[in-house]
């Protein structure tokens, strides 16, 4: 399995401060367009792939949501934001629920979430300065893990860098989105 897995310390954490224009709750905009091509393809979706929203913004965070396509009679890519609206809305402390099948939401934090995809996965951080992409050896059970518009957080990110392998696509700073089209690519070129 491989999975993704977006920061983002302003995203909204509850179902009630999504209701108004996603871009005043904590660009969530970002976070869409980031699942969408996390875990779409034209006419089909990635069975392969978790997608994991790690939230931190007002009004109750963190908050974890995970979602995998199962089935795309269930998950609509058109309507992403009503999805973690119902998440949100659901989420209940110290239970990770399915909502949906293959979609849960939980309250834990981040590097809770990383931790424990560490005992079985390899983890990369998306790093503009770290390692070439093309040149590092991936496995098949893997972690991407990259930041919102505002990158990701420094006190984490340094404890991450001690286990985690810091990858760069490119030379420059692409959109979070971007980075996920990128690195997908990339693992189905080498078949991973
Ligand atoms: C729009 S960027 C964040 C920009 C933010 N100002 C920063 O400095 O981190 C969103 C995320 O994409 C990933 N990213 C952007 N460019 C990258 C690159 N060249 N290589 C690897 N990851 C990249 C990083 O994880 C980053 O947190």
């Amino acid at each position: 399995m491989k999975h993704f897995i977006y920061f983002s310390s302003s995203a909204a954490t509850s179902g009630k401060a999504l209701s108004g224009d996603l871009m005043k709750a904590g660009r969530m905009d970002i976070a869409i367009h980031s699942l969408i091509q996390g875990v779409f393809l034209s006419k089909s979706f990635r069975e392969d792939v978790t997608f994991h929203f790690v939230f931190y913004g007002m009004p109750d965070p963190p908050k974890h949501i995970e979602i995998q396509v199962k089935d795309e009679s269930s998950i609509s890519k058109k309507d992403v934001a009503s999805l973690i609206k119902k998440l949100l809305y659901k989420c209940k402390e110290g239970e990770k629920r399915e909502i949906v099948p293959g979609c849960f939401v939980e309250k834990k934090s981040f590097l809770k979430v990383v931790e424990e995809l560490a005992k079985k996965n390899q983890i990369f951080i998306l790093d503009k300065k770290g390692e070439d992409l093309r040149e590092v050896d991936i496995k098949k059970d893997c972690v991407f893990i990259l930041g919102d518009h505002e990158g990701l957080p420094k006190k984490e990110l340094k404890r991450l860098k001690k286990t985690a392998t810091s990858v760069s696509i490119g030379p420059k700073t692409y959109f979070a989105s971007q980075t996920i089209v990128i690195v997908n690519n990339e693992l189905d070129r080498r078949n991973i």
